[in-house]
């Protein structure tokens, strides 16, 4: 499973771009990112940190003009990807940007249905927003996991991200059900670093080496 890091954030996309496989963006986090320079500029920066593919959604409203607008986009970076929402004019859109080599990643899915749709109008990715499912009552895997099992009897070719992450519990649950991609949240991510019994283990190696130290030297 690729990792991707949700965030606009250049300093995070930083820090992490030695683990990551792609970043993706969306208006909510591009807002929260205070450059002072145009979006144009704020794609070919996180470009320079990151080699793979890059969201970048597309916010026009009828298929001509999303496809006018993912051009844009596209040109700027061969990394972009543009997200197109999933409805109608962004699924004709989809088709459209697809047949002409155009990355897309269709989002807000929220049912194996429309994951399927995303697949049969030719989406590079499909995300799927399993948090947002869950904080509704519902269980935003268990769409992963039908949508993965879809996908792969009918051998369909377009990646699936688990998105909208919430918890460390989402990723191994995202993993196990076979999804090609996770998009992770910044804090998310750095939850998965950790682990208590980690930190005692450190603590007690580096108390015995002092004593060690005390005894005869450090030098190996
Ligand atoms: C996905 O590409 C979106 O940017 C993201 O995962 C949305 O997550 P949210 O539900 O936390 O806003």
């Amino acid at each position: 499973m690729k990792i991707f890091l949700d965030t606009a954030n250049i300093k995070e996309i930083s820090q992490y771009a030695y683990i990551i496989d792609g970043v993706t963006t969306n208006p909510t986090l591009m807002a929260q990112e205070k450059t002072g320079y145009q979006i144009r500029d704020h794609i070919t920066e996180i470009a320079k940190i990151v080699h793979g593919p890059i969201s970048v959604e597309a916010m026009s409203q009828t298929a001509p003009e999303i496809i006018i607008e993912a051009e844009e986009l596209a040109a700027i970076s061969p990394n972009v990807v543009v997200k197109i929402p999933m409805n109608e004019a962004g699924l004709q859109a989809a088709k459209v940007l697809s047949d002409r080599g155009v990355k897309t990643n269709i989002t807000l899915i929220f049912s194996a249905n429309q994951a399927y749709l995303a697949a049969k109008a030719g989406a590079t990715y499909a995300s799927i927003f399993v948090g947002r499912l869950d904080d509704i009552g519902h269980d935003g895997i268990q769409v992963v996991s039908d949508s993965m099992e879809i996908f792969r009897q009918h051998k369909l070719e377009t990646e699936l991200i688990t998105a909208s992450v919430r918890h460390p519990l989402h990723v191994i649950n995202a993993a196990k059900a076979g999804s090609h991609v996770i998009t992770i949240p910044p804090k998310v991510l750095s939850l998965m670093f950790r682990h208590n019994l980690t930190d005692v283990g450190l603590k007690k190696f580096s108390d015995d080496w002092a004593q060690l130290a005390k005894k005869q030297g450090t030098g190996i």
